[in-house]
């Protein structure tokens, strides 16, 4: 068990692009555990790397944790390969963005593709909660946030809201 420490926003190493996977580890597999350990920590549904300040292309999920079996899917470089329809999601939250939450509009449907930690290729076909989460966390991998998805307005609420937690400590 290692739980690792959450970037949060306005941190710029958010903003960076992570860079694909050429070979799989025992780092890597480190990696996806100690994620694993982090999201349900803070009983998340996803996690990008970068978001525990590895600028690599994993991500993990488990939109299933009302269930209490701890069966979390990792995604070496993933990448959308096919999208359709709309749907919004409701109040989309972020580790990495403490009390924002955002409706989102997002595709209905995504199939990804992508590396297993044991390296096999694999697709997964996504609706619903799942497609938003494979969305949301592939947007981490190339430096996009949910922040990037609201106002100018409300982004300059939230990062002097932010900002002045920050200062309080
Ligand atoms: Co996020």
């Amino acid at each position: 068990m290692a739980k690792l420490d959450i970037v949060t926003y306005p941190d710029l190493l958010l903003t960076n692009k992570s860079e694909p996977i050429l070979n799989i580890t025992a780092d890597t597999h480190k990696l996806i555990q100690d994620m694993a350990d982090t999201m349900y920590s803070f009983a998340g549904v996803g996690l990008a790397a970068i978001q525990v300040g590895i600028s690599q292309q994993v991500i993990i999920y488990d939109h299933l944790t009302q269930d209490n079996n701890k069966n979390f899917q990792a995604i070496i470089n993933p990448e959308i390969i096919e999208q359709h329809g709309v749907q919004t999601s409701e109040k989309e939250g972020c580790l990495s963005l403490p009390d924002l939450r955002t409706d989102v509009k997002r595709f209905k449907t995504v199939s990804v593709k992508g590396l297993n930690a044991e390296g096999k290729p694999i697709t997964i076909d996504a609706e619903g909660l799942l497609a938003v989460i494979l969305q949301h966390e592939i947007e981490h991998l190339n430096g996009i946030l949910l922040v990037d998805k609201i106002s100018a307005l409300k982004r300059n609420i939230y990062k002097r809201k932010t900002l002045k937690n920050l200062a309080r400590g």
